[in-house]
């Protein structure tokens, strides 16, 4: 009898397949590695969960700053007005006409290597979240991969724009998750000045580029828990890129028409990110059982300080369990959430209940429940 055939006895069907999962009500109670199980495995085998954790983060900032007294003197704008709509007072930007977002990225996967204390040779695999990738192709993880020496590592880029860092998280935990492999690293990644109309008020006012990496290594104690995640293609009617992809490829007609840099129409996106963000980390925290006080700290996508407070109070939390660094940066949309948790590392304790969420273009959004996995030496 084959082992898929209607004849195999259920639970033996289930037992071969890989990645198996008991659920009980829709709560996963474990999930095994990609090994094959037998029933006798099953009762003979004391069953962990192992996790993905983040065992280490970097990041990198160009050092070039764009400050709202600067942006006074390029469109009609002031520094009240970004202040009081957004929370943002710099952005950084990457000036050097022959560096792009793989650049950056590779300067935040060498510091990653450097503080975790391991060689490039080591890493599986590189995920690479972006919108502004150095080119079509190669993807951007490809050229970080070169760029640090990862000669053993595979990598793909992930488009999902401001939630790309989550998604690819979500995406990279996988493969520990299963045991394939023991050090993925994600990076989040944006050369957003690449793409911004430095002539249109509305939108560049709010962005800047950035990048931050994570990796990710196995944990039977901590590390990511849950993920719900979202698009809705609908979105793109009111942020995208209008041209350079297969749809109107570059023309001089294209290039007349400002279709390569960032359209947004930016109320229907600001109300779309508030509901998105809010609800979608305050269904995390009810379908994992958290309330307010089991949340020790909020990660949020730094689109708008006005964005960010409505999920902080949505999700019933402190101002001071919020880590917000927009004034400083900006929106660098991949890279916001791990440099983040870069600036807050030395804050965060061993087992802390942690909320990444995020929204984003065209439209994208989501949360992830992770569980923190060490203490920074030396830290507050
Ligand atoms: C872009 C954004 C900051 C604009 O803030 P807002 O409160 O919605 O402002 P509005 O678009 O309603 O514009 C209000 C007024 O300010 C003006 N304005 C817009 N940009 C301005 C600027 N940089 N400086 C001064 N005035 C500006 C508008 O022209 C408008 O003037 P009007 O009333 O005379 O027409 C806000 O919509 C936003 O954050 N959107 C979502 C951003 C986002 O999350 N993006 C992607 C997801 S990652």
């Amino acid at each position: 009898m084959k082992k898929g055939s209607p004849g195999f006895p259920f639970f033996l069907r289930k037992a071969f397949i890989p990645q198996f999962r008991l659920e009980t009500q829709g709560n996963l109670l474990f999930r095994t590695s990609s090994h094959i199980l037998s029933l006798a495995a099953i009762s003979s085998t004391k069953l962990t969960i192992m996790h993905a954790a983040i065992t280490a983060v970097a990041g990198y900032l160009p050092e070039d700053k764009l400050t709202n007294a600067d942006l006074e003197t390029m469109v009609d704008t002031n520094d009240e007005w970004i202040r009081s709509r957004t929370g943002i007072e710099e952005r950084r930007i990457l000036k050097d006409p022959n560096l792009a977002t793989s650049d950056m990225g590779a300067e935040a996967v060498k510091e990653l290597l450097k503080k975790r204390g391991i060689e490039a040779a080591e890493i599986d695999l590189i995920i690479v979240a972006t919108v502004t990738a150095d080119m079509h192709f190669p993807a951007t993880a490809n050229l970080i991969a070169d760029k640090v020496g990862a000669v053993n590592s595979w990598g793909y880029d992930l488009s999902a724009a401001c939630s790309g860092f989550i998604f690819a998280l979500t995406t990279g935990a996988q493969f520990v998750e299963t045991g394939r492999y023991k050090k993925v690293i994600v990076v989040g990644a944006d050369k957003m000045s690449a793409i911004v109309d430095y002539t249109d008020r509305t939108t560049c006012i709010l962005f800047g580029d950035g990048a931050g990496a994570v990796l990710l290594e196995p944990s039977e104690t901590h590390g990511v828990i849950d993920h719900k995640l979202h698009v809705d293609g609908k979105g793109a009617q009111m942020l995208r890129q209008k041209a350079g992809g297969s749809l109107h490829p570059p023309t001089h007609a294209t290039v007349d028409a400002k279709d390569h840099v960032i359209y947004q129409d930016g109320q229907p996106v600001f109300k779309a990110a508030v509901k998105g963000m809010a609800d979608v980390s305050y269904e995390i925290m009810q379908r994992n059982n958290l309330a307010s006080e089991d949340v020790a700290w909020l990660v949020p996508h730094q689109a708008n300080l006005r964005i960010i407070d409505a999920t902080q109070r949505r999700m019933g939390l402190p101002p001071e369990k919020v880590t917000i660094n927009i004034q400083k940066y900006g929106n660098t949309t991949a890279a916001t959430i791990p440099l983040c948790i870069r600036d807050w590392e030395s804050k965060f304790k061993k087992g802390d209940n942690i909320i990444l969420a995020a929204f984003g273009g065209g439209f994208t959004w989501g949360a992830v429940y992770l569980t923190w996995a060490y203490d920074t030496p030396n830290a507050d």
